[in-house]
């Protein structure tokens, strides 16, 4: 039998397409070792990297990581500019290793709240991996669902207004298609860190379905081998998606796996 920390059987395991992670346990995780919260933060880059890696290796399409949410800005400046700069040392050193990974980068979030350095190595790095073919790393910036959300009914609102969408076209997938995920398929499962067992704001409406995997692991100690173990649970769960078992099997019999069925979006 294959080890976990060789990465999932794939033969024998449902693998989700999209996976969330809200890295959570950075500053508790720190201060546990009588160190400030920003060692927390410098070490749970190195996370990104290996779980990146490990993603990517799994065979998983999508990887959104929520690196900082709309709540955050309320942090002591400090913290925030330290956070900062942590985001504009990962860009300028990873991206070389991204790209040898064949990573298509996306970012989504309310970029103009952050400094002009961060927001420019982020558009930059988008733009240079978005001509890769590899696994989407969704980067989750100055984001919060609710305010992505509010974004695009007042893109739809507008639209209306100028007469190019007519009110009873409005439905879920013209929602979608206004959302910073558009073209990426639904959550299938969301992974957090450090106990807490809540999503923050994180992707409410790509989560409907998703399944929820919570480990006491703080961000800074989760790897490759955490990853995978949450992936193996992802395959030992039953999706129903409100159906009952016989109807799921009628259903979905000429596909491989529930997620392949229910997620029939263009990756882009
Ligand atoms: C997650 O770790 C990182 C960010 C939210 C930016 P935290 O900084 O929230 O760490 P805890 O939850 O306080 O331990
Ligand atoms: C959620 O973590 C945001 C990120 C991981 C970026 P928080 O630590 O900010 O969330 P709460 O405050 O515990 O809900
Ligand atoms: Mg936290």
């Amino acid at each position: 039998m294959k080890s976990l920390l060789n990465g999932p059987d794939q033969s024998s395991h449902v693998i989700p397409r999209h996976v969330g992670i809200i890295m959570d346990g950075n500053g508790r995780w720190a201060r546990s070792r009588f160190m400030p919260r920003i060692w927390g933060h410098k070490r749970g880059a190195d996370s990104v990297r290996e779980t990146v890696k490990a993603a990517a290796t799994s065979g998983v399409k999508v990887l959104s990581l929520f690196a900082f949410s709309d709540e955050n800005w309320g942090r002591p400046v400090d913290e925030v500019s330290a956070l900062m700069g942590l985001f504009d040392h990962y860009l300028s050193h990873e991206i070389n290793a991204l790209e040898q990974q064949n990573i298509r980068l996306r970012v989504m979030g309310n970029l103009e709240r952050l400094p002009a350095r961060t927001k420019a190595l982020l558009l930059q790095a988008s733009e240079r991996l978005s001509v890769r073919s590899g696994m989407v790393l969704n980067l989750a910036v100055s984001y919060g669902a609710r305010a992505e959300i509010t974004d695009a009914v007042r893109e739809i609102a507008q639209r209306i207004r100028e007469g190019i969408i007519d009110p009873a076209h409005v439905d879920e997938s013209l929602l979608a298609s206004h959302l910073a995920t558009a073209g990426l398929p639904d959550l299938d499962l969301v992974i957090r860190t450090s106990g807490e067992q809540r999503l923050s704001n994180f992707m409410l409406w790509q989560s409907s379905y998703a399944e929820l995997y919570f480990t006491k692991v703080q961000w800074p100690d989760f790897g490759a081998e955490d990853f995978n173990a949450a992936l193996q649970e992802f395959s030992s769960r039953q999706r129903r998606f409100g159906l009952v078992e016989q109807d799921l099997r009628a259903e979905h019999s000429h596909t491989s796996t529930v997620a392949d069925a229910t997620a029939g979006e263009t990756l882009c």
